[in-house]
């Protein structure tokens, strides 16, 4: 596919890396400052420097309130058969067609963990999409990490609240598990180590388990022992069920309210 990147900062440019990388499609970057780009992909810093419909997709990867200004130079550039996708949070299918019409339109929620090959995705397909178009959407964006299609634009906004913010989440969970490990003695490079290889190596095990979650964490707490005196404070009166709960159910309530 011949592909267009409105924007390539922090989203664009990370799932970009992951394209390249894999190769197969030709890429062209419209950011008005060039980023630092792989050779292979062409720059340019305004929509007249395009040269008529040459896309098969158009990736919106700028932030949502500049898509109204900034779209309609673009739509132009799109093959009469092809596709809008856009990564902009909150941004509904119905917003992108008032700009550009009754087009073939895919939203697409990341997460950040595309820069790594590991994001984690939500798709959701007009019904202006080909079968054909969505399935090569979907192939396109599962060379980012896993690409999870859904039927509703509701749920792309509850997904929003699990694995689009997740690693805002799991970010600060870090922190507070690093910071607790340098409280009890070990230096910050020690600390990430314990912590980061205790995580991947329990999501890990986790995920080639047939086991329950509650069977699994029963398997490596002894009665009376080390694990279940720390499990005590950490399940003390369902806080963190509650807390966890409530963190997805507020990012969920904002991403509604944003649309
Ligand atoms: N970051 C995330 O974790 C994440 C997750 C899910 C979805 N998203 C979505 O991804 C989109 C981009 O977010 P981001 O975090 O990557 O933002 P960002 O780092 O600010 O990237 C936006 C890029 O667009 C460029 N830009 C500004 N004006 C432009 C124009 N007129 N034409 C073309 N490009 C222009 C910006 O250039 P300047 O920097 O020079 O202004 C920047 O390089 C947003 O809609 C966001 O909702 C982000």
């Amino acid at each position: 596919m011949n592909i267009l990147l409105i924007g390539c900062g922090k989203m664009g440019g990370a799932m970009l890396r992951q394209w390249v990388k894999d190769g197969g499609n030709s890429f062209t970057v419209a950011d008005p400052v060039k980023p630092d780009l792989p050779a292979s992909v062409r720059h340019v810093s305004k929509a007249t420097s395009l040269s008529g419909a040459e896309f098969d997709v158009i990736l919106i990867a700028i932030k949502p309130q500049m898509i109204a200004e900034v779209l309609p130079d673009y739509a132009f550039a799109l093959k009469p058969d092809g596709c809008f996708v856009s990564i902009a949070a909150g941004c509904s299918v119905a917003s992108i067609s008032a700009i550009v019409g009754d087009r073939a339109i895919v939203r697409v929620m990341p997460n950040l963990a595309a820069m790594v090959g590991l994001g984690v995705s939500g798709l959701f397909a007009n019904a202006r999409c080909s079968a054909e178009q969505t399935a090569d959407v979907t192939a396109w964006i599962a060379q980012t990490g896993t690409c999870v299609p859904v039927d509703s634009e509701d749920r792309i906004d509850r997904l929003t609240a699990i694995s689009g913010s997740g690693p805002g989440y799991v970010f600060e969970m870090l922190r507070s598990y690093v910071a607790a490990a340098m409280d009890l003695g070990f230096d910050e490079a020690t600390s990430r180590a314990l912590v980061f290889d205790t995580i991947t190596g329990t999501v890990e095990a986790a995920r080639q388990s047939d086991e329950t979650l509650e069977d699994l964490r029963n398997s490596v707490t002894s009665k009376n022992g080390t694990t279940q005196a720390g499990l005590e404070q950490l399940m003390r009166d369902g806080q963190l069920h509650a807390l966890l709960n409530d963190t997805v159910h507020a990012a969920y309530d904002r991403a509604v309210a944003l649309k």
